[in-house]
């Protein structure tokens, strides 16, 4: 038997709901033939099962595609809208039919904030400027008149902006000093319009463990910023150019990736020291706009187009990283996981008209009671698993209570084989009663167009016991308690 212990008497703060955030690029087939048609127009079955998401905030349009995104060229009438070349992903032409009103209208479809990545690579202060007045503007300006003959009346309020992405590789190849003080000449020109709505900016950030490039940039621009960005991608392979395969994978290859993706514990723990020592005071967040399993592509799909599959494993991965954010959610403001329909850790796989909901969302769709509450310390004792420089615990666990009481506790069962009973102590909670789903299956297991429902939640039995409640966790599993209070 496993001990899982909840602490309600301490807590490391709210988890923003924003830390459930997703991301969605120029790239493959998340836009067109995801998201939208080649006219830009939403996709009916696609959206419905978006609006099932509870996603609370959108990251567009890159990625490394925002670096060579020019708004302007995606806005106005189609016809007239430039067809450029897509250089970062498969050199594919896009006919801009999916600009910035048609992505704001899918936020405003799906109840959620929007996060907009500007073009510092190669565009200008002006350019990204004119974006925030085009779309935050209230009143008479050149911006607010030009959005208004695009249709709109009302500004669309956007309150996240990333200046630049991955200014160290595809956003421009920069230093990290480079980039510090590039940034805070966007930062000046990034104007609030409305007393309102303030805009909320986030400066690119590094890449893994490259903890100069974090000091740099909260060193140097730490007064123009509200968050710096951080990306991790667990890759099984030893290189990129072996990053292994998304369903056929051995023992050894779920472990490695299981014990690579902990591994963002160590890292936000370390960026968010660094933050802190370096901000001055200034409350300066991490925003984890980039993260997910990578793998190799499809085979036979275009390698530019990063369309995988997504198993049990990748569940495991989820609530391995939702966990880490929740319980450092004292430092982490946002995660968008990359990305949201058809590109690597995907939440929907699409195939004509035919929607596919993958493990991945079903573990967000489990983990969605997390958004806003507070969180609570938990702790898991349990044993480690597999060899020396690899291990990886048995039970992962996170948890917070909702305004109304209600308390959400999640865990992960990463043991490929076998079950593991475990027993939830609940300090400082009066439990009324306690209900649970679990996701479970082989590690390899995954939906398709076929069988869009081979992995999908089910109950899990619970014993309620004086101190809290008992239950088994079955083999590769994701696990969500909810616990009513007295
Ligand atoms: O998500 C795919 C790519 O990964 C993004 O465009 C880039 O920012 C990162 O390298």
């Amino acid at each position: 038997m496993s001990y899982l212990i909840v602490n309600a008497a301490r807590s490391a703060g709210t988890i923003r709901k924003t830390i459930y955030g997703q991301f969605s690029e120029h790239l493959g087939r998340c836009i067109y033939g995801g998201i939208a048609d080649q006219d830009g127009a939403l996709r009916p079955a696609v959206l419905q099962a978006l609006k099932t998401l509870h996603i609370p905030v959108l990251r567009w349009p890159g990625g490394c595609f925002a670096d060579t995104y020019h708004w302007r060229d995606g806005i106005g009438p189609r016809s007239e809208r430039k067809t450029i070349i897509n250089t970062n992903w498969g050199g594919v032409t896009e006919n801009n039919a999916f600009g910035t009103h048609e992505f704001l209208s899918l936020c405003e479809q799906l109840g959620c904030e929007a996060y907009l990545s500007g073009n510092v690579g190669s565009g200008t202060v002006q350019e990204f400027s004119d974006w925030v007045e085009y779309c935050n503007m209230p009143g008479v300006s050149p911006m607010a008149d030009l959005r208004r003959r695009n249709g709109r009346e009302a500004p669309f309020g956007v309150r996240y902006w990333g200046i630049g992405n991955e200014a160290w590789g595809c956003g421009g190849t920069m230093r990290a000093e480079y980039y510090a003080d590039l940034c805070r000449q966007y930062a000046t020109y990034l104007r609030s319009y409305d007393a309102g709505l303030v805009p909320y900016k986030i400066a690119s950030g590094a890449n893994v463990d490259d903890y100069h490039w974090t000091r740099t940039v909260v060193e140097r621009a730490g007064q123009c910023i509200d968050a710096v960005s951080l990306h991790y991608y667990t890759v099984p392979g030893p290189d990129w150019q072996h990053k292994g395969s998304a369903t056929d994978f051995d023992r050894d290859a779920y472990y490695t990736t299981l014990h690579k993706t902990l591994r963002m514990e160590e890292l936000v723990e370390n960026h968010s020291r660094i933050i802190r020592r370096f901000a001055k005071g200034r409350p300066i967040g991490l925003c984890v706009d980039e993260w997910g399993t990578w793998y190799d592509v499809e085979p036979g799909t275009n390698p530019g187009f990063l369309y995988q599959q997504n198993t049990m494993r990748d569940a495991l991965v989820t609530a391995v990283n939702l966990n880490i954010f929740n319980n450092h959610c004292d430092t982490v403001v946002m995660a968008n996981i990359a990305q949201l329909v058809n590109v690597l850790q995907a939440m929907l796989l699409t195939e004509g008209d035919k929607v596919v909901l993958t493990p991945t969302s079903h573990v967000f769709a489990m983990y969605s009671g997390h958004q806003g509450a507070r969180q609570l310390e938990s702790y898991a004792e349990t044993r480690m698993l597999r060899r020396d420089e690899e291990q990886v615990p048995e039970l992962h666990v996170s948890a917070s209570e909702q305004p109304d009481g209600t308390v959400l506790i999640t865990a992960a069962n990463l043991n490929d084989t076998e079950p593991v009973p475990v027993n939830c102590l609940l300090g400082g909670i009066h439990a009324a009663g306690v209900t649970a789903r679990v996701l479970a299956g082989a590690p390899f297991d995954h939906n398709t167009f076929d069988r869009p429902e081979a992995v999908r939640p089910a109950p899990l039995a619970v014993t309620p016991t004086e101190t809290g409640f008992t239950a088994v966790l079955p083999p590769c599993s994701v696990a969500a308690f909810t616990v009513c209070q007295k």
